[in-house]
């Protein structure tokens, strides 16, 4: 506990209790503001506004973000800014007007552009992320109403999309900039239609039936920008009339103390040594919330004048200390603007520092002297600060000093000199002298809204006219527990000249003095110091460069050197969508084939989407929080939850008695407890969802409750509210006894710790393709796994309904009935007693398919214990330790082949990390087996698969559920071939291609083959041969950074590989009013399943889609559904639908007959008063399926979708990090039902894919800690990460005989074609490597993270930095 018990007031007295704001135009007083309570909670739970979301709780994601305004009486100015709901206290909202998405405009009144053109360009898929961006943009446009697309950009530096890929909402709000023109910036070279007179891009010129817009901007609602609404005139003149801004809230365990000067303020601060000072709340937030901090003093200075001036004396500018980043950078920009550039070094420094820090809802309330108090080491201005000698100005109650930022300030970690007493009260940033140059960067694992991994800032200073070092300043963090200076080697280099003697000097002694211990924190040990060599000679370079340009004699930067000191800047990025338009003739009315927007893309926009949380409290609802083991294996000797109880709030503690029904659970194999439990089943499930119990309650003599994962559930807390609930949860003590863990692949190798079966695919004479192979050779690839970070986190509601055992649950899920069955189970009922109601989920990907389930069934056995409702959502940090993710696989291979580059042999083994479960990790290695050869032909295979049993969380499903892990083991082993050989990567895959007719490993033949097409369109469209020499030609003129290519391709067998989910129903019903409430057994997770559902409707019935409705999935209407998986539920859920409106369609037929010229309304009626059902249900199973394993025969899959992509890359070879410059991908889809909706889900799994390979890592501690968990620590991809040319083409004239209306399932192949990003930057790096005289193959493992691509990248720095001898430390990660 920090800090001390509040007694206190403001010193005036004349603290006021009452907070006044605005809310949407509405005024509210609040006389019981909770320090600890924060905007979004107030908005959700006490507003009942559910239309901003929360998605992380951390100002990582942006779900939350809502505009505030305030009315400075000092410059008479209205200010707006995009905030994070999440972090912003509602005591810091006095006299504050907040907008919200409800605020801005609805379907109902009026929609307000910012809304409408993100749905119609198609920009919001599961619509969770919609409100945030939605209100990112229109803060944006409140100040600035003709932005610039860099501008945009900027803005949602902070908000996150885990479907769209966010290339459409990029172009949706392009219509409001000034590139965008009339035609949203559609023409040709990313500009506007009327500048090149050329009408919308057309890439194929010849080809008149395809089409290239997927929305047309003429049709949007002009955006007018004084039609805003208006500050409340009322908040105005209460601003203007304000005479003390003191303020005093108190809470159950925070005073908020809101002194108005800054004489009050030291008097407070020295009555509360302790006492939290707070201004934007980032990082104080963010310690309550995760850390358990209680501060019960909390000082809030943000409307002192002092702290807020800025001032420019004879030295530099001052700041107060108040002042947000956002102001800080507005005011240097300025200056650098009017000042002479040798006076700006250090503001052009910080600039520079701004631009990635952060995003930019944080920037605008994060404060300047939060980042120097918070002293984190990895502060990205704390260096700069160091490096250039910034003034503070420090006053407590008795006076004043000033100290310089110097490498004394910084104690310890995160401690300073500042004594408890002082505030902070300015800082100086000091202009730049005529000879000196300050230089700084970032290096994080993603390039915005990032936490550095080291961050540098370095300044020199020359004998004026010489490159003689007078003074040097080396500052660093993320080198040590604080932000600190290489002054050793500074004092080295005083007086030495600038050149390649010094720059030796330097590297050698900066390898030397920034050492780190092999068990450091945050590892990436030999990444971090390398690190410091490469970004010194970055700064040598600059330097070098800045000395010549002023004319001073100084060595010269060598021409393929440059482009190492080019800092990055970020282009704006363009795309070209093709696809076949419907043919001509075709009535409007028949909407199959044409991009029709989502049907719920509006209502996401406005926030009047309802998903899972936003269903509104009921009366006596309850909130439930997990109690889950920290330890990976252990025995639980004693749980003490005496204290929990005691709690405010708190109902009661559930655990494994309170279950009524069975605790065995699991999706497949009940080989899980739904609560920690002394007892070990061991039970399978035959697919009915029977029960074979083999042994039951076997060790009921073990008297320890046993865990197997750090997350595993052991009970739970009910209490009246979330926060209450959460707070005991966390104050129930466990004592445990560890037991050994199996933490990675390799431990369980060694272990021998498999789940059986161990599976084999075997065909050809593996013995007689290797005797036949000219080369034959080895290699491996781990493959990290994934976390699914769906943007709305697991949630479910269960609500007794009071006799004979119903319960009604709403769960955000992918497997309605998954769920009905295993919640029936625990509460010993059968499955007609539960409802399960899926409306519509914020995002799943596969981790809604199965793994909900652990959530929903303590929540329905809680709910059943108190006959109340109960509620839990996850927070992010608990959904991503309690539910897995996508499996880790290490591939080991062997491959034999001709000297043509033909393989002939291939033998590979796949050991996945299942986790402390079986789930569904049999299916997936089933699906990484079936596509271990990609789309090579390879005669002689045998490929085998170990499910390694570990003490993880189980993993388990998540787009591609286990074939992109087994083909890109297969694109490792062709890579090398290539290289093998010397021959372009390229022409050995063509090489090895399949043809039309030829068989696969599990003796499928492949019709209808339409690969070799997509090849070639995707060669020609990416214009490879060409790129090809110019990418050599760039490599041939730079050292330092690199270019690659490279082409993939990819076949998705699509079927569910358990042979009896390939079936599903649907529900339809004809009202008399014509009206048709449409049901089947999908769920809608943002893929529009439900919107292609109606459009098939709508043409088999052969009326308009407005006529037809779906309210929801429901197990009381479909029911014994399939997961909504497998990319297949718009075949089987679309098969269904056709097949119960066909029946409808022919009992309307007579009607018709008769009267040909009525309406549909008039058939309708006709055939109610003949007492005709108007109700039906369809059904579907897949035909002509089922493979077998053991004889290797039956068909796997009912058949496959292709594509193929070409990705261009750059590499910084000093630091590791990328760029993707182009990807070019060609997907056959047969014939599309929605071509915008198939456009999103290629453009959404690539971008997914691109955080697999390239980015998104997932560290565990070797005792099994997940470390990474949320957005701060696990970064999927951003809007600045997509290729900056993207273009996607739906191969044309390519009908499925195989499903619904020609198309092709397309949920899950695209993801592996962002494989083709990972070996263009395999490719980089390999052209940086014959740099150092290496060449052939290499081990890559994925994702290619900026440290993997730095170290491969082997250099003369990387050879100073040698990493210790493994086996001799603990890391502070491993590779699971
Ligand atoms: C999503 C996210 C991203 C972030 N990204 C970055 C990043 O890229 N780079 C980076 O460096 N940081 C980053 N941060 C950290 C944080 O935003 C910054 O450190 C920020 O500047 C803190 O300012 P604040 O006003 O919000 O601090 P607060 O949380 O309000 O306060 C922080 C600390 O400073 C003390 N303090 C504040 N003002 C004074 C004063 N006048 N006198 C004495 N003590 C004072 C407080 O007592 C408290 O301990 C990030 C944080 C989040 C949540
Ligand atoms: S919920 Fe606020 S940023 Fe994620
Ligand atoms: S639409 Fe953006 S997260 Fe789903």
């Amino acid at each position: 506990m920090n800090g001390t018990t509040a007694d206190t007031e403001t010193r005036s007295g004349s603290g006021s209790d009452e907070l006044v704001f605005f809310v949407n135009g509405k005024k509210i007083v609040e006389r019981n503001a909770d320090p600890e309570t924060t905007l979004l909670t107030y908005l959700r739970r006490k507003l009942g506004l559910t239309g901003t979301k929360l998605g992380c709780a951390e100002g990582g994601c942006g779900a939350c973000t809502v505009m505030l305004s305030r009315y400075q009486t000092h410059t008479q100015q209205l200010l707006h800014y995009a905030v994070n709901a999440c972090l912003a206290p509602l005591c810091s909202l006095h006299l504050v007007a907040v907008t919200t998405v409800e605020g801005i405009g609805s379907v109902a009144r009026k929609l307000h552009p910012v809304q409408e053109r993100i749905a119609r360009a198609h920009g919001s898929q599961c619509g969770f992320c919609t409100p945030g961006i939605v209100m990112s943009m229109y803060a944006l446009l409140r100040n600035n109403p003709t932005p610039k697309m860099a501008d945009v950009e900027e803005a949602f530096q902070g908000n996150l999309c885990r479907c769209t890929g966010y290339r459409p909402i990029l172009e949706g709000y392009k219509t409001f900039t000034v590139e965008g023109g009339c035609c949203g910036g559609r023409g040709r070279d990313n500009g506007c239609c009327m500048a090149n007179g050329s009408g919308a891009e057309e890439s194929s010129e010849e080809v008149v039936d395809e089409s290239t817009s997927l929305f047309n901007a003429a049709d949007f609602t002009p955006f007018d920008p004084t039609q805003e609404i208006i500050f409340p005139p009322e908040l105005m003149s209460l601003t203007n009339c304000e005479t003390s801004a003191s303020l005093c809230f108190r809470g159950d365990r925070a005073t908020w103390l809101q002194p108005d000067s800054l004489d009050e303020f030291l008097h407070l601060k020295w009555k509360h040594p302790d006492a939290r000072v707070v201004v934007g709340n980032t990082e104080v937030g963010i310690e309550v919330k995760f850390k358990n901090m209680v501060y019960p003093v909390i000082l809030a200075p943000a409307f002192i004048p002092e702290l807020n001036e800025v001032r420019h004396t004879e030295d530099g500018v001052v700041f107060g200390a108040a002042c947000t980043l956002s102001h800080m950078g507005a005011v240097l920009r300025q200056e650098v603007e009017t000042l002479p550039p040798h006076r700006t070094e250090v503001f052009l420094a910080i600039l520079e520092q701004l631009r990635w820090f952060a995003g930019l809802q944080i920037r605008n309330v994060a404060a300047i002297g939060g980042n120097i108090m918070t002293a984190s080491p990895i502060s990205d201005l704390n260096p700069v600060f160091m490096a250039t000698g910034c003034k503070l100005t420090l006053f407590d109650k008795d006076g004043s000093r000033v100290v310089q930022m110097d490498d004394s300030f910084f104690t310890g970690y995160r401690r300073t000199t500042v004594r408890p007493q002082e505030v902070l009260v300015s800082i100086e940033i000091p202009y730049s002298k005529k000879t000196q140059f300050v230089f700084a960067f970032k290096q994080s694992p993603r390039r915005e809204d990032d936490i550095s991994i080291v961050t540098t800032a370095m300044s020199v200073t020359f004998n004026p006219g010489t490159d003689v070092v007078e003074d040097l300043k080396l500052s660093y963090g993320g080198m040590a527990a604080t932000t600190t200076m290489a002054t050793e080697t500074a004092k080295k280099l005083l007086g030495r000249r600038w050149g390649e003697e010094l720059l030796q000097d330097a590297c050698s002694s900066l390898a030397e003095e920034m050492t780190l211990d092999p068990s450091v924190p945050g590892g990436m040990v030999t990444y971090r110091r390398t690190l410091t060599l490469s970004l010194f000679y970055k700064f040598y370079l600059t330097v070098l460069q800045k000395l010549r340009d002023q004319g001073v004699k100084a060595e010269e930067v060598q021409s393929d050197c440059q482009s190492a000191a080019d800092l990055f800047h970020p282009e704006t990025p363009s795309s070209v969508q093709v696809y076949q338009a419907v043919p001509e003739g075709r009535g409007q009315d028949d909407v199959v084939g044409r991009p029709m927007m989502h049907l719920s893309a509006l209502k996401q926009a406005t926030g009047e989407a309802v998903y899972c949380d936003d269903v509104p409290l009921y009366e006596n609802e309850l909130y439930l929080s997990l109690i889950t083991s920290s330890r990976a294996h252990a025995h639980i000797l004693s749980i003490d939850t005496s204290v929990a109880e005691s709690m405010p709030g708190v109902v009661c503690c559930v655990f494994a008695d309170d279950i009524p029904g069975s605790n065995a659970t699991g999706p497949v194999q009940y080989d899980e407890t739904i609560l920690a439990d002394r007892q070990v089943c061991i039970c399978f499930s035959d697919q009915s969802g029977e029960s074979l119990r083999l042994m039951d309650r076997l060790m009921m003599f073990l008297s320890f409750l046993q865990v197997t994962c750090v997350g595993h559930i052991i009970g739970a807390v009910v209490a009246d509210t979330q926060l209450h609930a959460q707070r005991a949860a966390k104050a129930v003590r466990i004592q445990y006894e560890e037991l050994q863990p199996v933490v990675t692949i390799q431990e369980a190798i060694a272990a021998q710790s498999f789940y059986q079966p161990i599976r084999t695919l075997q065909n050809g004479d593996l013995e007689a393709g290797f005797k036949q192979a000219d080369h034959i050779l080895e290699g491996e690839m781990h493959m990290g796994g994934q976390e699914h970070f769906y943007l709305e986190t697991n949630v479910t509601l269960a609500v007794p309904r009071g006799e004979d055992g119903e319960m009604e649950l709403f769960v955000s899920t992918q497997s309605a009935s998954k769920t009905q069955s295993l919640v029936a189970k625990a509460l010993g009922v059968p499955a007609n007693r539960v409802v399960v109601r899926v409306k519509r989920m914020g995002g799943g990907f596969g981790g809604k398919e199965t793994r909900t389930t652990v959530l929903s069934t303590v929540v329905a056995v809680a709910a059943n214990k108190l006959k109340r409702p109960v509620r839990c959502m996850l927070d992010r940090d608990e959904d991503m330790l309690v539910t897995g993710g996508r499996h880790p696989f290490y591939g080991k291979y062997k491959v034999g082949f001709l000297n043509s580059g033909k393989v002939v042999a291939l033998d590979v083994l796949y050991y996945s990390n299942a986790g402390n479960s079986m789930d569904l990790s049999l299916s997936v290695m089933e699906r990484a087996l079936f596509h271990m050869e990609n789309s090579y032909s390879v005669a002689n295979v045998r490929g085998r698969g170990f499910l390694c049993r570990t003490n993880l969380p189980s993993n388990t499903a998540f787009r591609g559920f286990g074939g992109p892990q087994g083909m890109m083991v297969a694109e490792s082993w062709i890579t090398d071939v290539a290289q093998s050989l010397g021959r372009p990567a390229d022409e050995v895959r063509r090489l090895n291609l399949y043809v039309e007719g030829e068989s696969t490993p599990y003796n499928q033949i492949l019709n209808q083959f339409t690969l070799d097409r997509c090849w070639d369109e995707c060669l020609s469209r990416s214009g490879y041969q060409q790129r090809r020499a110019v990418v050599d030609l760039y490599n041939r003129q730079n050292r330092w950074t690199k270019r690659g290519l490279a082409i993939v391709p990819t076949k998705f067998g699509i079927s569910f590989t358990a042979l009896f989910l390939n079936q599903a129903g649907a529900l339809v019903h004809i009202y008399t009013d014509g009206s048709v409430l449409l049901t089947h057994g999908g769920t809608e997770m943002g893929q529009g399943l439900h919107t292609k559902m109606v459009q098939v409707a709508s043409r088999v019935l052969g009326i308009p889609c407005s006529k037809i409705h779906i309210s929801e999935t429901s197990t009381n209407t479909v029911p014994n559904t399939s997961p909504t998986a497998a990319s297949a539920s718009s075949d089987l859920n679309g098969a269904a639908v056709q097949n119960a409106c066909e029946i409808l369609e022919k009992r309307l037929e007579p009607y018709k007959t008769q009267n040909p010229k009525g309406s549909w309304e008039d058939w309708v009626r006709a055939a109610y008063f003949d007492r005709v059902n108007l109700s039906a249900n369809g059904f579907y199973k897949t035909p002509d399926l089922g493979y077998d394993f053991d004889s290797n025969s039956g068909r796997a899959f009912n058949y496959f979708t292709y594509g193929v992509a070409c990705s261009e890359v750059e590499i910084d070879c000093l630091t590791g990090a990328h760029k993707n410059l182009s990807s070019t991908i060609v997907m056959d889809v047969g014939h599309s039902l929605n071509p915008a909706i198939d456009i999103g889900q290629v453009e959404g799994a690539f971008i997914q894919g691109l955080g697999l390979f390239t980015m998104e890592e997932l560290h565990y501690s070797p005792q099994g800690v997940l470390l990474t968990r949320g957005p701060g620590s696990y970064k999927i991809p951003a809007f600045g990460d997509i290729p900056t040319r993207l273009t996607v083409s739906l191969l044309r004239d390519a009908p499925n005989d195989k499903a619904i209306f020609s198309s092709k399932a397309v949920g899950e192949p695209p993801l592996f074609l962002a494989a083709a990003n990972f070996y263009a930057i395999k490719d980089a790096i390999t052209a940086a490597r014959g740099e150092s005289g290496i060449s052939g193959p290499f081990r890559l493992d994925s994702p290619a993270s900026t440290e993997r691509i730095r170290n491969a990248c082997s250099d003369r720095f990387t050879k100073l930095c040698p990493p210790a001898e493994p086996g001799t430390f603990s890391p502070w990660s491993v590779q699971v």
